[in-house]
């Protein structure tokens, strides 16, 4: 059965959520689904703006046949190319042989990457600000590479004011009913998942959502509608806030949050020592993850979230535990920065962990390193006590 829903007069929702993939990009735990948006806008031409995931391919398709309602598919504008939007454009092609593909130069040439049909054909090639007029709706294309691929472009609807945002302002976690961020309690349900999406999604390119940001500043918006999540009609102040923080690595929150590896618990202990020491002098916000049981994912969000980070580890093969230097690693990789860093370190006999970890958290940009480094010798003692009052004093 066909799973639509209007969204304003000439705008439907035809995509559809994925309730039962366990990783999305085969990679980040996704415990509340993810939803892969598409649009049908019909006007005298009918557009589809961007397609959907395999998985959701028969649900999207019989939304686009009912959507239609018989009438023929004008246009597919391709906003972005990564194949948990652009994997049924394959099939679009075959089911739709007379739509136009609307793209950008460099989506043409990913296209023939990834497919084998005679785009040539069939393209429409837009560059920024050209402009297609559809009949009472006219749409021109703003390219924002790197956001998150270098073909993205987002489409502006001039007519109704709508932003095709592609992966920007976008969320993990399924559609359930709700389609409009108003709907829900956002900040409480959806927010913690919003980070993690962005942060681990685009986290890395900053600049390039930074350069997207002001160029939408210059747009009268009434509707964002993103390739993920929630559409937002009002209140988009609260998520451009969260959009310029997270692009300008600026830290959302006063607080300290702390990732630890314990093999024994002995490195643990010591952790938890330190974060009562912490509550002690009034830190409010704390946040403790076990990186053995916590997903990277939601360590980088975290990361992203505070402006105080510990990390505690043993020695291990003479180097860093190997999930913390996963975190590690994809910290630096998200580009995260403009963060105060303390380190704790445990080694029975030839503690090294402190000084790799060290070269890690040096290569990010801005960080304030503290020179404070617990080292513990198996376990914390009584004569240790005092410096991790320093520390907690120095974070707090
Ligand atoms: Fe949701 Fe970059 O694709």
């Amino acid at each position: 059965m066909h799973c639509t829903r209007k969204i304003c007069d000439d705008l439907t929702y035809i995509g559809a959520s994925d309730r039962r993939l366990a990783l999305f990009e085969n990679i980040y735990p996704i415990p509340n689904g993810v939803s892969y948006n598409s649009y049908l806008l019909k006007d005298e031409k009918n557009v589809l703006l961007d397609t959907v995931d395999h998985s959701v391919c028969l649900q999207f398709m019989e939304n686009l046949n009912y959507a239609l309602d018989g009438r023929e598919l004008d246009y597919l504008v391709i906003n972005h190319m990564e194949p948990d939007h652009a994997a049924t454009i394959g099939e679009i092609a075959r089911r739709y042989p007379k739509t136009k593909m609307v793209v950008n130069a460099k989506t043409l040439a990913m296209i023939k990457q990834f497919f084998d049909f005679d785009i040539d054909a069939r393209a429409v090639i837009v560059k920024e600000g050209d402009t297609l007029s559809v009949g009472r709706h006219t749409l021109t294309f703003v390219m924002a590479p790197m956001v998150h691929w270098p073909e993205v472009m987002v489409t502006y609807d001039l007519t109704d004011k709508i932003l095709f945002s592609a992966d920007a302002f976008g969320s993990f976690g399924a559609l359930n009913g709700h389609l409009f961020a108003d709907e829900v309690d956002f900040e409480h349900q959806y927010l913690d998942e919003a980070r993690r999406y962005y942060t681990n999604i685009v986290g890395k390119y900053g600049p390039s959502v930074q350069a997207l940001l002001k160029k939408a500043a210059g747009l009268e918006i009434n509707l964002v509608c993103p390739l993920h999540g929630l559409i937002w009609r009002k209140d988009l102040g609260l998520f451009i806030e969260k959009y310029n923080q997270w692009s300008t690595y600026t830290p959302e929150t006063h607080g300290v949050m702390i990732a630890y590896a314990s093999i024994y618990g002995n490195t643990e202990n010591a952790v938890n020592v330190l974060a009562n020491k912490l509550s002690e002098k009034g830190v409010k916000n704390i946040a403790v993850y076990d990186v053995s049981s916590t997903h990277a994912s939601v360590i980088v969000s975290e990361a992203f979230k505070y402006d105080k980070l510990v990390f505690a580890s043993p020695t291990y093969n003479a180097g860093i535990f190997p999930p913390m230097e996963y975190v590690l690693n994809e910290l630096k990789a998200h580009n995260l920065q403009n963060r105060t860093v303390a380190l704790m370190q445990n080694g029975s006999w030839a503690p090294a962990s402190g000084n790799l970890m060290k070269n890690l958290i040096e290569s990010l940009k801005n960080v304030t390193l503290l020179e404070i480094m617990p080292t513990l010798k198996s376990a914390l003692k009584d004569n240790q006590l005092d410096e991790l009052e320093q520390l907690a004093e120095l974070l707090k």
